[in-house]
């Protein structure tokens, strides 16, 4: 498969992502019984993994989007800019993150000190994928889907320079 300039391969299918999602809406139905969690997706990756968890949880939530910029600049740490923030009060709520994908922990650290010092009851990251060799951060991840090995991946919500987020399989960079 090709996208871009870059060959891929399949590395996950759309049954196996589906089944590790519909397994962690059930946690976390489980988990957040009785209380009424802000859910908070990152967009642009989190969309497809967003609707799938919602037809598994079903328990009285509310769902709302944030949007996050990085800058590549000459350092290997991107900049990380608030683009769309949530506009519902988050004072007091029970928020859970949802991530398409955890890889250094950059964007994931800037989330946390954005939602920190907003008086939140309490809050938690759930990402889809995760590539534990490249996570170099102490935050701990509550949910995580589905372990990565630490190379470049598209498919499912994700990403090669905005192509590729449509495709329902997961494809890996494959080795030339
Ligand atoms: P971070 O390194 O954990 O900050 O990852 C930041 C962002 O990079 C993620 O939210 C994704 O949007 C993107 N990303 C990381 N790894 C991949 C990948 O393998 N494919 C596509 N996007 C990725
Ligand atoms: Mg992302």
């Amino acid at each position: 498969m090709r996208l871009l300039d870059q060959d891929f391969e399949l590395f996950l299918t759309q049954a196996e992502i589906e089944s590790a999602i519909a397994a962690m809406a059930r946690q976390l139905a489980e988990d957040y019984r009785g209380t009424c969690p802000l859910f908070v997706g990152v967009l642009n990756g989190c969309f497809r993994f967003a609707a799938e968890l919602f037809k598994y949880y079903d328990a009285p939530c509310e769902v709302s989007f944030v949007k996050m910029a990085s800058y590549q600049g000459l350092t290997s740490t991107g900049i990380v800019e608030t683009l769309l923030d949530v506009s519902e009060s988050v004072e007091g709520r029970d928020v859970v993150i949802l991530e398409d994908i955890v890889d250094s922990g950059h964007t994931l650290q800037h989330l946390v000190t954005h939602f920190s010092d907003k008086n939140i009851r309490s809050f938690k990251i759930a990402t889809l994928f995760y590539k534990p060799a490249s996570y170099d951060k102490e935050y701990e991840i509550a949910y995580k889907g589905i372990d990565l090995p630490s190379e470049f991946v598209v498919g499912y919500g994700l990403d090669y320079n905005e192509k590729g987020r449509e495709l329902n399989n997961l494809y890996i960079l494959k080795n030339t």
